[in-house]
């Protein structure tokens, strides 16, 4: 292995904003960079917790999903980082330290990663059904650590308990004056550097063709993607080990190599939390997988060709989210 070299502020810089990126719960970014000689440091901030998130297990997953970007972004850009998660015992809020060492190649798949980032996005519309799911699963399997976390694939006949998990979430929340107002703060058009733009949302209608999907307040569009009457997407279940911190933010670490993978591959894409967040509903998914720590969901699936996207959802400054120290 090569001796640790400072990396240059510069590309620091550049690849902290690259992965910030990274999908977050609500789009909160719920995180703090630090710069220093040594590297880098990941913080969770506090500040940014969406008001539902009790126990920051949507944030510690968001909190994955930067880091694994970071750490993607940082190979195309040719330096290995070397990851110590929770370093600090004292401060829990302390995610990572990441030193780095200079790569003497970049690879192709490294640079393939990197340009998904930039492509990923949440597609809330129904998605058209992958056609080579099995050559997918192979490729994608052989970048997963399955020490990090588990992902299991639901079956066609196992579908309809994720139908039955929204339906009974959606019942649950019809009456939670809480997930309303936080539903409703982070879509709100008054930011233009948080929470999730109008154009990113569906109508009604569009939400109908989706059966396994969170309900956010709805919009008015004029129906989009009508050649897709419903949602043929295969949807992918990430666990953790334990239910410990260092093993949710392992889930969202391998959230974001199932992203970007389907990304590269050319697949749309749609994180799920809405039926692990309440105790009664991540049961149900207990049943699908036979895991006890069901945390995350992902919708994999083709959108159709030279289709209009909504502009990219926007996000904090670099200035908000990296300090950088002398
Ligand atoms: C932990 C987590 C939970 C999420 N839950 C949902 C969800 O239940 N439904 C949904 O449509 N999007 C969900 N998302 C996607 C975010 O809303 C999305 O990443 C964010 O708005 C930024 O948009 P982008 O992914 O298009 O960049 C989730 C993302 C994360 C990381």
């Amino acid at each position: 292995m090569n001796s640790m070299t400072t990396v240059p502020t510069d590309v620091l810089a550049r690849t902290v904003a690259l992965a910030c990126r990274a999908p977050s719960y609500h789009n909160s970014q719920p995180w703090q960079w630090i710069a220093n000689r040594d590297g880098l440091d990941l913080f969770l901030d506090p500040s940014r917790l969406v008001q539902t998130d009790l126990n920051e297990r949507q944030a510690l997953i968001s909190c994955g999903a930067v880091l694994d970007h970071l750490r993607v972004a940082m190979a195309a850009a040719g330096w290995r980082a070397h990851i110590d998660r929770l370093p600090d015992s004292k401060n829990s809020e302390h995610l990572a330290s990441i030193s780095f060492t200079e790569m003497t190649v970049v690879s192709d798949g490294d640079r393939r990663r990197a340009e998904a980032i930039v492509k990923r996005r949440t597609d809330r519309l129904p998605l058209g059904p992958v056609m080579d799911w099995a050559g997918f699963e192979t490729a994608l399997r052989s970048r997963l650590d399955d020490t990090m976390a588990l992902v299991d694939v639901v079956s066609d006949a196992d579908r309809s308990e994720l139908v039955e998990a929204t339906y009974l979430t959606n019942v649950l929340r019809f009456y939670d004056t809480n997930d309303f107002e936080a539903l409703h703060r982070w879509t709100a058009p008054f930011e233009a550097s948080e929470g999730i733009p109008y154009d990113s949302l569906v109508s009604a209608a569009e939400g109908e063709r989706v059966d396994v999907g969170r309900k956010f307040l709805p919009t008015h569009h004029p129906e989009r993607r009508p050649q897709v009457p419903n949602d043929f997407s295969t949807i992918l279940v990430i666990s953790a080990h334990e239910h410990t911190r260092r093993d949710t933010l392992g889930c969202g670490e391998t959230l974001s190599t199932v992203l970007l993978e389907a990304t590269a591959a050319g697949l749309a894409s749609c994180t799920l939390t809405h039926v692990t967040e309440l105790s009664v509903t991540r049961h149900l998914i207990e049943r699908v997988t036979g895991r006890a720590f069901p945390q995350v969901l992902a919708r994999i699936g083709c959108a159709p060709e030279n289709e209009h996207f909504p502009p990219p959802t926007p996000r904090r400054s670099l200035a908000d989210v990296l300090t950088i120290k002398p």
